[in-house]
């Protein structure tokens, strides 16, 4: 089953990801990663987009859809996750047409709900792995050595956008832009609510049942 996996910044939507990429094999689509590694590569989409990043605004629909239309084609036969697209109805109307043209459907979208004050401590603490992008956060799950990563030695750091004023913006951007994609999977009859505010695993849990 392919899966829609949304929710506010700080959700938890790239660690729940790496779980089911790690134990259920399902390949990840995050737009935000796609993005960070065309930045570091210096790309033409990444010189796009990063001035938005760096505000915490959306990068503009046209940009990501044509991203994501390009990522779709290379699916066919697997399961993936999409982590953070679409984030505006009128991406998710064009991934209704890109599902359509390549024979995918995606089964359900995923609400991970998670109270505004444990999104701002999860999103000040988070740290990643430059290299390879895993996932840290300061107190609740610390790299064995500090600022090194577990799993590939990288040095592991603060996001840009992870500072106080540009969290302010992505939260505003997302309750503006993104909130109002409950309703259209609703309407749609894919919608299902999840509380990430509880331990990682026993969030993973509750998303796997939903796929059996
Ligand atoms: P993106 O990278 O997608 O950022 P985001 O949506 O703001 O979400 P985050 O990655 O910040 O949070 P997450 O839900 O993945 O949480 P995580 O698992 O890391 O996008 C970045 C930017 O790119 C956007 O602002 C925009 O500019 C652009 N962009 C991307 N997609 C776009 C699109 N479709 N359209 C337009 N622009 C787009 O967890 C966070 C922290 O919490 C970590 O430290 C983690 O260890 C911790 N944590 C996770 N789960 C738990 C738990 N259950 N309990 C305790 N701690 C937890
Ligand atoms: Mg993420």
């Amino acid at each position: 089953m392919n899966i829609i996996l949304f929710g506010a910044p700080g959700a938890g939507k790239g660690t729940q990801s790496a779980m089911l990429v790690d134990k259920l094999g399902m390949v990840q689509i995050s737009t935000g990663d796609l993005f960070r590694s065309a930045i570091k590569n210096s790309t033409e989409l990444g010189l796009a987009a990063k001035s938005y990043m760096d505000r915490g605004d959306l990068v503009p629909d046209s940009i990501v859809i044509g991203m994501v239309e390009e990522v779709l084609k290379g699916l066919k036969g697997k399961s993936f996750i999409l982590d953070g697209f679409p984030r505006t109805v009128a991406q998710a109307e064009a991934l209704g047409k890109m599902l359509q043209v390549n024979s995918m459907s995606i089964g359900k979208a995923i609400f991970l709900e998670v109270p505004k004050e444990e999104l701002l401590d999860r999103l000040t603490g988070r740290r990643v792995c430059q290299s390879c992008g895993a996932v840290y956060h300061i107190h609740s799950k610390p790299p064995k050595e500090a600022g090194v990563c577990d799993q590939c030695s990288g040095q592991v750091v603060q996001r840009n956008d992870d500072k106080e004023d540009v969290i302010a913006t992505r939260l505003k951007t997302y309750e503006e832009n993104t909130l109002p994609l409950r309703g259209f999977y609703r309407d749609n009859g894919k919608y299902v609510e999840v509380s990430g505010n509880r331990e990682a695993g026993q969030v993973f849990e509750a998303i796997r049942s939903l796929l059996a």
